[in-house]
């Protein structure tokens, strides 16, 4: 027996590491993605060592993660809830399809993760790892083991010579968290009372906005076909377009989020996150949209993002109804080329201008000057008599259409 393990290098799944081991007596595999949380992978190679782990597995991921899961959602302003933009949810499709690599690689017939029952977390891992695996068994360690405190948990770590400091030394943090190159991510601790303010030392990758400059900063965004290519005319690939508006966004104060949100399990969370660079590459996606889409065809597309981010918040990534969407949003995708100028100001991201060789946006009609006839305004006389027919036939007919 052999299950490959999603294995961070901290205490939590070094505990599950030894509690697999003995629990199943069977051989972990561990496997450590760098997505660009900030923090050193390497270091986990040498604790899953310590634990007898004979198969490591540590991939960079960062550029793959942005490529293939942040672009394509963001093709489609994809927002759960009106606010949340998904840094947690992108990731775990692609994680669990790592873990699926890596257990057809090295034999093993099952995959672990660190997740526990109560969150959304463990879907995603299981849908991803089912879809792609269908006869894959799953060991959730949180939902079978009775290691539910701070304190059973150190003495596990204590009977098992588990080093305590396998949490890096750091003080262990007070939330429970979750870094990527899209957002970092608290919720737990005292975020769980929905009315108190988080404290300020919690966030780490933005300054306060009003700690932000007095002068606002500018940037230029250059747009191929609805993926950013180009940050001041400067060619980055997608991971490094997002670690770069991610350090202009956080010194800004951008990208700050306190919510409460529904999770797929049924129960309502408080948490809390930071999107400094998603929450650019938001408002400058709809901006370049705004002069290349078709209006119907970008209405479309609203009408049916919320169903695309549900999707992606419940874990169904890899479902036949999201390949469906994603491929109609990326062929509406095909003429947002061009460029976005934004400022970026004290927590604000404004659109201060955008062009593009594929913009429907008409000067010579749209202007309030004069038009030399390209745009025949008698024409919307007839045009609005008609699109009011409906109503005045049922007024006429006696109806009141101020009171029914
Ligand atoms: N609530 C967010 C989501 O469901 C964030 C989850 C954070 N996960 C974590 N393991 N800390 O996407
Ligand atoms: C967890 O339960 O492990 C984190 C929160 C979530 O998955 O929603």
């Amino acid at each position: 027996k052999k299950v490959v393990l999603a294995y961070s290098g901290g205490l939590d799944t070094s505990v599950i590491v030894r509690w697999l081991q003995e629990t199943y007596n069977c051989e972990v595999v561990t496997f450590t993605a760098d997505l660009g949380q900030g923090e050193e992978v390497e270091p986990a190679r040498a604790k899953a060592e310590a634990l007898g782990v004979k198969e490591i597995y540590i991939d960079d991921l960062r550029e793959e993660f942005v490529r293939d899961f942040v672009f394509p959602m963001f093709r489609a302003n994809t927002i759960y809830e009106g606010e949340y933009l998904l840094g947690t949810s992108i990731a775990r499709p692609l994680i669990a399809k790592r873990l699926i690599e890596i257990a057809n690689e090295t034999g093993a017939d099952a995959i672990s993760h660190g997740a526990t029952g109560k969150g959304n977390d463990q879907v995603r891992f299981e849908l991803g790892a089912y879809a792609l695996k269908p006869g894959v068994a799953v060991i959730a360690p949180w939902r079978e083991w009775d290691l539910t405190s701070r304190e059973t948990l150190m003495a596990y770590c204590e009977e098992h010579n588990i080093p305590v400091d396998f949490s890096g030394g750091k003080k262990k943090s007070p939330y429970s968290m979750d870094a990527n190159l899209l957002h970092i991510s608290y919720e737990g601790g005292v975020l769980e009372e929905p009315w108190a303010e988080a404290e300020e030392d919690m966030w780490r990758w933005t300054v306060a906005p009003e700690q932000a400059p007095d002068e606002p900063t500018y940037i230029e965004l250059t747009y191929v076909n609805g993926d950013i290519t180009a940050i001041n005319g400067e060619v980055l690939s997608p991971a490094t377009v997002l670690e770069n508006l991610n350090k202009i966004g956080g010194a800004n104060g951008i990208g700050r989020l306190d919510i409460v949100e529904n999770r797929f399990v049924g129960m309502k969370a408080r948490g809390c996150y930071e999107t400094p660079g998603g929450t650019i590459m938001m408002k400058a996606h709809r901006a370049i949209e705004s002069i290349t889409l078709d209006r119907e065809a970008a209405h479309l597309k609203d009408e049916l993002m919320p169903r695309y981010a549900k999707l992606i918040y419940n874990g169904f990534w890899w479902s036949e109804e999201r390949k469906m969407l994603q491929q109609m949003i990326d062929y509406s995708q095909r003429y947002v080329n061009g460029d976005v100028r934004l400022k970026l100001y004290k927590g604000n991201v404004i659109v201060v201008g955008r062009r593009s060789d594929d913009s429907l946006f008409d000067e010579s009609i749209a202007t309030f000057e004069d038009d030399a006839g390209s745009y025949n305004q008698k024409d919307a006389e007839g045009f609005i008599k008609l699109n009011a027919l409906r109503m005045r036939i049922a007024s006429s007919k006696g109806r009141n259409l101020l009171e029914d």
